[in-house]
């Protein structure tokens, strides 16, 4: 009931990005825009996976081909009315329908506790696919701290209910890409951000 009450007041746009601030994104998501300015490209597509209502759209001011795909209409209209020029794709991260070798980068931030191992390997199955030869894989997530008290609070109560360990979410990346770039950190939850580019 608590859980129920507290997802339908979180899912309010403007109620969704405070908390995400509040919850740890004043230290995460500075860390998570260095990493995206950091990557460079000339004219590409970003598919900002599960992109919610796209806190990560403002990291990419010079980038004018932007996608953003999610699952819940709440959040895309939240990012609708905030980026009115973009693009928007209401479907599932593990059958996107993006055509083959056309992402320069897919980002993803905040998506795998949402998914089943079934559904993440499905989806780490779908990135190379739509990712161009050398074309850039970003995420940033916060991880399964069995540990920490804060941790294993917030997990009870957050819509997501598969965080992942830090060596299994590494292992899925690694199949598909190499990473360039990869740090750990902990507020509240403990953090990954890690940058990979699809192996040809
Ligand atoms: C914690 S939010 C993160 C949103 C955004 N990336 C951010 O950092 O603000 C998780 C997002 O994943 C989306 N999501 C969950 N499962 C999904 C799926 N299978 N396909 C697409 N989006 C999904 C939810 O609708 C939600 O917007």
């Amino acid at each position: 009931m608590i859980r129920k009450i507290i997802h339908s007041i979180v899912a309010i746009p403007v109620v969704y990005d405070l908390a995400q601030y509040v919850l740890g994104g004043r230290v995460v998501v500075p860390k998570f825009q260095k990493q995206c300015e950091q990557i460079t490209f000339s004219d590409g597509w970003i598919v900002d996976y599960a992109g919610g209502t796209g806190r990560a759209r403002t990291f990419f001011k010079q980038i004018s081909k932007y996608l953003l795909l999610d699952i819940d209409m709440v959040k895309i209209k939240g990012f609708r009315k905030k980026y009115p020029n973009d693009l928007v794709c209401h479907a599932d991260v593990t059958c996107p329908p993006i055509t083959p070798e056309s992402a320069d980068l897919v980002m993803a931030q905040s998506l795998m506790h949402h998914l089943t191992d079934e559904q993440m390997n499905a989806m780490f199955d779908e990135i190379p696919r739509i990712l161009k030869p050398g074309g850039m894989l970003l995420i940033c997530e916060p991880l399964a701290n069995s540990s920490r008290y804060w941790g294993r609070l917030l997990w009870r109560y957050d819509r997501g209910s598969f965080p992942k360990p830090l060596d299994s979410l590494l292992a899925k990346v690694q199949e598909n890409h190499t990473i360039i770039h990869q740090e750990t950190f902990t507020v509240l939850h403990d953090y990954l951000i890690v940058t990979a580019t699809r192996n040809d």
